[in-house]
């Protein structure tokens, strides 16, 4: 299919929306807001914010100059630069990883689209040990955990196969509004309620004895899991960005509104927690089994706003979630439509299928069947660990070495000027970031997952 022939998104809000509903997800949240808490509040979101400036910001326009310079699938897009040399497997890893963390991530999803039912339904009224206790008997029953994952996946699919501007871009241009209201609302309850101060103060007064590398590599981990870099997803979507788009103009602003909306999930989630005096370091269960309990105690003199925030939560929590499973879904339905010669829909038929069978096996492992594990970690895990700390930064890291080091300095040059239309005069900058910063930050994140710094 040739450039002309391929369908961008109609718009620069289309672009902006649609490539910021990919990042924010999950991982701002859900993620962010245990690891912050996890690692000393203010302090490891000063170093967060160094990392997505430093090192996500110049991994992100990476991305995007292979995708828009090519204008196809991920695969084909990093082939065509490869120029048949080994280098093109890092497009071909991107369709697979995005796979492998949509069957994990559309479980965690489906726990959402659950606990938005049971919100509504007052399912989750009690207290601590009936809170948890629910989440054990839900996470543990072989039916119903799998049927919701599979639904997000079916739901998924759905609007991918509507097409880039008709599916992606239309649901992205209402979601995002919405999920920023959404927010913005608990946000404003959480900060009213009495001692709601100490949840900010923990969010914004920096205490830097906590600091330590394993913070340092934690706040880079999550930053490109945030921004989701190293999946080929912002090389998917760039291959539909327009020719005028400024590839680091947009790269910033879509940190900046992934950022911005971490940072308001922590400001949604700090001060109600700390109002009823929990400690917000649960870990994963966070967002499960510690904030239905929050909400509960948090709100016990008006009761209908506790059943409207905890209601309003698991939808956002969904609506988030739903963004991202949009872009992992896109980039394997553009492979197989480009790659195989299929309709649209067909491509989109075939990740489909695959992404529930992984999802269905994933979320049995995590509750009714343990035993689908390897070497003693549930399969959920597995595919949690291997894509989060192996074939992500990978992944980034090759693009970072490939796009500094071997694709010609004119396709660089043209890409962030935009042909001409735009004054790149960061373009040294970028280089030396991509050159050589990037590819040692991440090299760290390695050497300290498998202990050796
Ligand atoms: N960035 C998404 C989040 O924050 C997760 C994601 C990872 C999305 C990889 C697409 C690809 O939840």
């Amino acid at each position: 299919m040739s450039r002309s022939e391929r369908i961008n998104f109609g718009s620069r809000l289309g672009v902006v929306l649609a490539t910021a509903g990919s990042a924010v997800g999950l991982g701002n949240v859900w993620r962010f807001p245990f690891m912050t808490g996890h690692n000393g509040g203010a302090a490891f979101i000063l170093i967060y914010l160094g990392c997505i400036l430093l090192l996500g910001i110049p991994g992100m326009i990476s991305e995007f100059i292979v995708g828009r310079h090519s204008a196809a699938n991920a695969a084909r897009s990093y082939r065509r630069l490869a120029n048949g040399t080994p280098w093109m497997i890092i497009g071909y890893m991107g369709v697979f990883t995005s796979m492998l963390i949509l069957g994990f991530y559309a479980v965690v999803a489906g726990w959402c689209l659950q606990y938005l039912f049971a919100s509504v339904a007052e399912h989750l009224q009690g207290d601590a040990a009936y809170v948890s206790k629910y989440f054990a008997d839900f996470s543990s029953d072989p039916v119903k955990p799998t049927l919701w994952a599979v639904t997000f996946v079916l739901i998924t699919h759905v609007i991918v196969s509507r097409g880039i501007r008709d599916g992606i871009e239309k649901v992205s241009k209402l979601l995002m509004p919405l999920l920023f209201i959404l927010l913005m609302l608990i946000v404003v309850a959480s900060c009213m309620l009495p001692g709601a101060y100490k949840g900010v103060e923990f969010l914004f007064k920096p205490d830097f004895s906590k600091l330590d590398t394993g913070v340092f590599l934690e706040a880079l981990g999550q930053a490109f899991f945030s921004l989701s870099l190293g999946t080929a997803c912002l090389c998917t979507y760039a291959s539909y960005f327009g020719r005028k788009t400024n590839l680091a103009g947009a790269a910033v602003q879509i940190a900046l509104i992934d950022t911005l909306i971490a940072i308001l999930a922590g400001l949604m989630i700090f001060p109600a927690a700390f109002s009823v005096g929990v400690h917000p370091d649960s870990g994963p269960s966070l967002i499960f089994i510690t904030l239905p309990n929050v909400f509960r105690q948090a709100f016990l003199g008006v009761p209908f706003i506790g059943y409207v925030v905890s209601v309003l939560f698991y939808a956002l929590m969904s609506l988030a979630a739903l963004t991202s499973t949009i872009s992992m879904h896109e980039i394997g339905t553009a492979f197989f439509h480009e790659e195989l010669k299929l309709s649209r829909r067909g491509g989109a038929a075939i990740v489909t299928v695959l992404c529930c069978i992984m999802t269905v096996l994933c979320s049995l492992s995590f509750g009714a069947c343990p035993e689908l594990a390897v070497a003693g970690k549930s399969l959920m895990d597995c595919f949690d660990n291997v894509t989060a700390q192996v074939l992500m930064p990978l992944a980034a890291f090759l693009t970072c070495l490939f796009v500094g080091w071997y694709i010609p300095r004119t396709v660089v040059a043209d890409e962030l000027s935009s042909y001409g239309a735009v004054n790149a005069w960061y373009t040294g900058l970028y280089l030396y970031s991509v050159k050589i910063i990037c590819p040692l930050g991440i090299l760290a994140i390695f050497l300290h997952q498998f202990g050796l710094i």
